[in-house]
């Protein structure tokens, strides 16, 4: 599996020595090695041969737009500066996991925050923190897609908004479900646009062809009510008609009732399958075990 960024973990703190007081530090470009440049080039192979016909087409117009297919590890101010003419994101460098808050300001205000470390060798297929190459690679090439870049700012405000209801952990699985490990279906059937997906050589393909797993429609209670693993491929899979349609929704439904409700109702198991579900696939749940986190 790959492992994904949540909005999560880190408490408000102070930010780390170095770090700006949005917790932002310099990506020192320069300083990445030939081995982390390599690195990347190839992570970025494997994903290059692997995504075309499974990954939704507006993946691979932003790698071209913003010309990802250049070797070594992207330099951060020029990718920025190709993505802030697409849609007027940026993308910026953090030492890690930030705290819930920043991570949601940042958002709000069109910046995607980026680790600048690169996995070792020996982590490959997993690792425990989102790298470059999982920030980068994965979530970056869709901020060029119009519709997802306003889902993506829209998702950073309602994230602040969460906090004052203590529904963080709520809205979290909307990401997790969606930005992280959505699936979308195009009229040339299904595609996968989640970067936890997309960053990931075994998961881009169990997503969408192993029989294991649910792939259920997107519906935003049920989502928000249902578990998720960071330990290993996902169990149940959420599937959008296009990003209008989640953009829509998101906007359209005030959190706040739906909080309210959330609190009355019990999480759901991360391989449930509840017969009001639009059932696209049931999964098997042959793969792995059946531990819930
Ligand atoms: N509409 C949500 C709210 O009322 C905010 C939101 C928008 C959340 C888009 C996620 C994505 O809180
Ligand atoms: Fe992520």
């Amino acid at each position: 599996m790959e492992n994904a960024r949540l909005p999560a973990a880190v408490k408000a703190a102070a930010p780390p020595q170095g770090a700006a007081a949005d917790w932002t530090i310099p990506q020192a470009w320069g300083d990445y090695t030939p081995a982390e440049h390599a690195m990347w080039d190839k992570l970025f192979a494997r994903q290059q041969a692997m995504l075309p016909g499974r990954v939704i087409p507006a993946f691979l117009e932003g790698l071209d737009i913003l010309r990802l297919s250049r070797p070594g590890v992207p330099d951060f101010d020029e990718l920025s500066e190709r993505l802030h003419k697409a849609t007027g994101w940026s993308v910026v460098a953090v030492p890690g996991l930030v705290p819930d808050e920043v991570f949601f300001e940042h958002l709000a205000n069109r910046r995607f925050v980026a680790g600048r470390f690169i996995r070792n060798p020996d982590q490959i297929d997993y690792l425990q923190e989102p790298d470059v190459f999982h920030d980068v690679f994965g979530h970056v090439p869709l901020l060029t897609d119009p519709v997802f870049a306003d889902y993506m700012q829209a998702y950073g405000r309602g994230g602040l908004r969460s906090l004052e209801f203590g529904a963080m952990h709520w809205l979290a699985r909307l990401y997790w479900y969606t930005v992280e490990f959505g699936l979308i279906r195009d009229g040339s059937g299904l595609k996968v646009y989640g970067a936890g997906i997309v960053s990931s050589f075994g998961e881009s393909v169990f997503a969408l062809d192993d029989a294991s797993p649910n792939r259920l429609g997107f519906d935003l209670r049920r989502m928000m009510r249902t578990r998720y693993r960071i330990d290993d491929y996902q169990q149940t899979y959420f599937v959008i008609d296009s990003f209008d349609e989640l953009l829509r929704q998101t906007l359209e439904t005030d959190f706040a009732p739906l909080y309210g409700e959330l609190a009355q109702a019990s999480d759901l198991t991360t391989d449930a399958v509840l017969p009001e579900d639009r059932v696209l696939h049931r999964g098997a749940q042959t793969h792995g075990s059946a531990a819930q986190s």
